[in-house]
């Protein structure tokens, strides 16, 4: 069973959360995902939390007074400790919990938001940087393979005026995701958060296989006096 408990800031409420060596916990990801949340319209909607790990992004919509929220991961350990964050912090009525891949939970079910979390970075940074619990799965060799999916899929399962917000993460072919979100979204994508990031310890010591991938067309990031950032963006992509 979980080890630690932790309190975290989601959409500007106070989420407990018991955590799991073996899955993901909070990441700068969920805070930009949900301090952008703090500003959109929720109430009474239908939201949809995509890789929702652990729960904190789909208690934080709960608690901040969304209608019903349906939260998705193909971890079904993931899935079982969010539904017990949620009761720990009595949300669960409002949440539904399916443990599958992408969509497949949630067929025939339509969307105010789709909340994408799913894991976006290449395999061989997932690893190196030790973010990815082991088993956890990561993006695919350039990072692309669930967002790409997601950007062509969530339009089938949004309402008319309906939103999706995902995050583009420059430790995977960033510029193959763009593309597609401008193919299939046109002019309705926007860029609301962008953060540059240092390199931390674990990506510093591997700068030697990083820049090989960098040349592969398989990540992107800056070198700025021998120190690596990468950018993390939040961008929404609106159906209509
Ligand atoms: C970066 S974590 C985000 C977790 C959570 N949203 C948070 O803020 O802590 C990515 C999550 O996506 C899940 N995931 C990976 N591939 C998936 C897939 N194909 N379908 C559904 N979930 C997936 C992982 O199990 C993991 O829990």
């Amino acid at each position: 069973m979980p080890l630690e408990i932790i309190r975290s800031d989601v959409a500007g409420k106070k989420v407990l959360l018991r955590t799991d060596p073996h899955l993901f916990r909070p990441t700068l990801t969920t805070t930009l995902l949900t301090d952008h949340l703090q500003s959109a319209n929720i109430e009474n909607r239908t939201i949809l939390d995509l890789g929702c790990g652990i729960g904190p992004i789909a208690i934080g919509l709960a608690l901040a007074g969304a209608g019903q929220v349906y939260a998705t991961d193909i971890m079904p350990q993931a899935c079982a400790l969010a539904l017990a964050n949620a009761e720990l912090n009595h949300v669960a009525d409002r949440i539904s919990f399916l443990h599958g891949n992408l969509f497949e939970p949630v067929q025939g079910l339509k969307f105010d938001m789709i909340v994408d979390d799913v894991s976006g970075v290449a395999e061989d940074v997932a690893r190196l940087s030790a973010w990815f619990p082991p088993g956890v799965p990561s993006g695919g060799e350039d990072g692309t393979r669930y967002t790409v999916e997601i950007l062509r899929q969530a339009r089938d399962y949004l309402n008319p005026q309906g939103c999706l917000l995902f995050p583009v993460l420059s430790l995977s072919r960033r510029s193959r995701i763009l593309e597609v979100a401008r193919e299939v979204y046109n002019d309705r994508l926007t860029l609301v958060t962008t953060k540059r990031i240092p390199f931390n310890p674990r990506l510093k010591d591997n700068m030697r296989r990083l820049e090989e991938l960098r040349s592969a067309g398989l990540i992107e990031f800056e070198t700025i006096r021998s120190r690596g950032f990468w950018t993390l963006e939040i961008y929404q992509a609106d159906t209509g």
